[in-house]
């Protein structure tokens, strides 16, 4: 495979490297570690352990969930880092890396239209939105945050942390979230924070931002945008139809989130969260006797809710955004044939006999479900379709991943099915990978005929 050729051609240059660095600090009398060699066996073990009991991310017959390897030269920036070992709380621990991260946040600043580069990466998105819902409570004290009921669940989980409220919105038929329901619920003066999600997790639907940010500001609210997933979109923001203009109005939110390991080729954890009013800064503001003494240039440290944060992985996402830019010549190559794919794969649903889309995918992932009559009969296919295909022989295997849709969700899309439960199963499946495209109609006439032997059960 490309990726252990490269890892195999770089490596010995990553370790020639740093050891030479190491090597310019004079000699010293090392604590004796025996390495890697004497731990054969145990290797061995592990190594057995780590590929014995895992599914295939890197394979295009993985289509479930949101996960795929980084780039190969995202790992190659990450080993070399981690063999240092920088933390980038603050420029005392690691000077190099933490304006690595400095740059790319300016860099996905400019992405979104941010006139601040106000922000840091974060261990995940989760943690990213927590600390922009912390900022919206200082900003607001005492006031909700309004979210989609489609919104990432730790959403509301993270307002019980903060202490606030959490007001859930239904969403439409599309996904999105319901902007007449929206607001109503800001007519009230609750609502301090509109989190307004640009692509959801189940779906992938992105809510029409571009409608929510005036409404919000009409009633004093601030926007913040969860594009954990979906962020990297904004480079191909005209290639996303009605999608499209969301995108474009990020520009004007108060905060956004976005995963670079996710959709920006990094290993986990890299999340960003970024404002575009320098002044919240402000709320940051501590004092650490410990660090923050070698430099009076801006430590990340200081405007961020967690300490120590891998130097490694700003330093990956660097490297590979000098490779990619976040334009759509750079990164922009990697997330085309996913939305190709996405929109592939739903065309071929249209015509399929057993098989129907439950609506046209915004981004690149897609639900779908059999062309059955009642709900407990497109659960069961769900169930079946899903366990056949993750347990065949290797090379016949297809990854999926399921999703609960309530019986008047379904409806709302036009597909009804007798209410003998209130919920089913369907399946889910995210094209996050460019090598989803070509493969498309190989995994499609696989699901499907996965599909007509359970339907005649
Ligand atoms: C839209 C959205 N927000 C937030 C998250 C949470 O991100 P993380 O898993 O990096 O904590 C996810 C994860 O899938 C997501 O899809």
């Amino acid at each position: 495979m490309a990726m252990s050729r490269d890892l195999s051609e770089w490596l010995p240059r990553i370790v020639a490297a740093i050891e030479e660095w190491e090597d310019s600090y004079g000699a010293f009398t090392p604590f004796p570690r025996s390495g890697a060699g004497g731990h054969e066996a145990l290797i061995d073990e592990y190594l057995g352990r780590l590929t014995g009991d895992m599914y295939p991310f890197f394979h295009p017959h993985y289509a479930g969930q949101m996960l795929k390897p980084p780039h190969q030269i995202a790992v190659l920036g990450y080993l070399a880092a981690m063999l240092i070992n920088p933390n980038n709380h603050a420029l005392d621990g690691g000077p190099a890396t933490g304006r690595m991260e400095k740059e790319v946040v300016a860099d996905l600043a400019q992405m979104v239209g941010f006139g601040s580069d106000l922000g840091h990466l974060t261990s995940s998105g989760t943690i990213a939105n927590l600390e922009a819902l912390w900022v919206g409570r200082r900003e607001r004290p005492g006031m909700a945050i309004a979210v989609s009921a489609d919104a990432h669940y730790t959403h509301t989980r993270t307002a019980e942390v903060l202490g606030i409220d959490a007001v859930v919105i239904p969403t439409d038929r599309h996904g999105r979230m319901s902007v007449a329901v929206l607001e109503e619920v800001l007519r009230t003066g609750r609502i301090g924070t509109v989190v307004a999600t640009l692509g959801t997790t189940g779906l992938g639907a992105v809510d029409p931002l571009d409608q929510i940010i005036p409404i919000a500001r009409a009633h004093g609210a601030r926007v913040h945008v969860d594009a954990a997933y979906g962020g990297f979109f904004r480079i191909l923001a005209d290639d996303l139809g009605d999608a499209g203009p969301a995108f474009m109005a990020i520009a004007d939110a108060d905060s956004i989130v976005i995963d670079p390991h996710k959709h920006g080729l990094q290993p986990y954890g890299c999340g960003a969260v970024l404002f575009a009013d320098p002044a919240v800064g402000r709320h940051y503001s501590h004092d650490s006797p410990y660090t923050y003494f070698t430099s009076d240039e801006l430590h990340l440290g200081e405007i961020s809710l967690e300490c120590s944060r891998a130097g490694a992985s700003a330093a990956a996402f660097w490297l590979t955004t000098r490779a990619f830019p976040l334009t759509r010549e750079g990164l922009g190559t990697f997330l085309s044939p996913c939305l190709s794919a996405a929109r592939t794969f739903h065309g071929l649903l249209e015509t399929d006999p057993n098989l129907r889309s439950a609506q046209p995918p915004d981004l690149d992932i897609v639900c779908y479900l059999t062309r059955r009559d009642s709900m407990s009969a497109i659960d069961q296919d769900t169930a079946r379709i899903f366990d056949e295909l993750t347990h065949a022989p290797a090379r016949d295997q297809v990854h999926l991943a399921t999703y609960g849709m309530q019986a008047d969700s379904l409806a709302e899309r036009g597909i009804t099915a007798t209410e003998d439960q209130n919920s089913a199963r369907i399946l889910r499946s995210v094209f996050m990978k460019p090598e989803h495209d070509s493969a498309i109609p190989e995994i499609h006439s696989r699901i499907s005929q996965a599909a007509a032997r359970s339907m005649t059960l």
